[in-house]
């Protein structure tokens, strides 16, 4: 988000109660997992707390009401855009929906910046998911209204890895003293590389399991030496299952591989079975960001340690309340 104040915002100083248009969120883009400290993510789980109960109360409120979302996606998706859809829609605002920019002014050639600064011209706040790293913030550079990152190439994917990271807190009680095993797709999967890069505000342990070809980046793994988090690069599940606290599993990202033979080579690579889960703690917790494709079997669900289908639930009140703070109505 630039600096500019438009014309038409001179005229909000009397504001209604329940406005917080000087909370540290307010007006803000959301690119990276960076911009967040400790009690950051504390005041955002409190709110997402709260939209969990407004939700099992009322199932929707009027929060949000006359505001309106730009769902732009030039990438599939399924949970991410519709858990926005849900959020912005059980706060009584409204969805502007671009998942298909086939049939959008994008396939006439018309740039980022441009989409963009259409958009905010009738919605209040833009979620943007590009093929590009570096796309969010190309994209918050131009707009004058809140960016919120939902996913950039093989770059980072931060409201995931917020929901991720309140999935652990929720499910496990605690964040610091954890060791997290990240497994699967560590070069091309962005969740892994938001959620690496947040963990570092905790006190915890990580592994990496992956093919040779699939390894966390270097760059990666140089930042998160630099904040001092102990990390460790296997090949093999078993070396680092018993110790592990939470099992992150990610798929092979086909989408990203240029040589389409290689990802045939790595498909089935690693997988979680029953078999696997009898060797892992019994106070544990299995996610995935999801699509699943392969990666964990089926079976693996009715085991109440699998935590990836609530893991989806808690990232509708963890949006819900990103929607809110940005908006300024938290
Ligand atoms: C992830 C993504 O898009 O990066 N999906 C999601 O947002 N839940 C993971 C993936 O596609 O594998």
């Amino acid at each position: 988000m630039t600096s500019f104040t438009p014309p038409l915002r001179g005229n909000n100083r009397h504001l209604p109660f329940g406005d917080q248009q000087d909370s540290a969120f307010y007006g803000k883009d959301i690119i990276s997992v960076k911009q967040f400290d400790r009690k950051q993510l504390e005041y955002i789980f409190g709110v997402a707390h709260e939209m969990y109960e407004m939700v099992a109360r009322v199932g929707s409120f009027d929060l949000l009401k006359g505001k309106i979302l730009a769902n732009l996606f030039y990438e599939p998706s399924t949970r991410t855009s519709s858990s926005f859809t849900s959020a912005m829609e059980r706060l009584g605002g409204s969805v502007i929906p671009i998942n298909n920019v086939k049939f959008s002014s994008v396939t006439k050639g018309e740039s980022l910046p441009d989409t963009v600064r259409t958009l905010e011209a009738y919605a209040d706040v833009i979620v943007l998911r590009h093929p590009e790293v570096g796309s969010a913030a190309l994209a918050a550079k131009y707009a004058r209204k809140p960016v919120i990152n939902a996913g950039d190439g093989t770059g980072e994917h931060p409201t995931q890895a917020l929901l991720d990271l309140f999935t652990i807190q929720e499910e496990l009680g605690r964040v610091d003293g954890l060791t997290v095993t990240m497994m699967g797709d560590l070069k091309y999967g962005r969740t892994v590389h938001s959620l690496a890069r947040l963990l570092t505000l905790f006190d915890i342990k990580l592994n990496y399991v992956s093919p040779k070809l699939l390894q966390m980046p270097s760059e990666i793994i140089d930042e998160i030496s630099q904040s001092g988090t102990e990390q460790s690069s296997h090949n093999d599940l078993n070396t680092v299952l018993p110790e592990t606290d939470v099992l992150y599993v990610t798929r092979v990202q086909k989408e990203r591989f240029e040589d389409t033979a290689q990802h045939e080579t790595l498909k089935g690579s690693y997988v979680v079975t029953t078999e696997t889960m009898t060797q892992a703690k019994e106070e544990m917790v299995v996610m995935h960001p999801l699509p699943r494709v392969w990666e964990i079997d089926m079976a693996v669900d009715d085991d109440p340690r699998a935590a990836y289908f609530r893991q989806m639930e808690y990232g509708l009140y963890i949006r819900m309340a990103l929607l809110a703070m940005v908006l300024g109505k938290s």
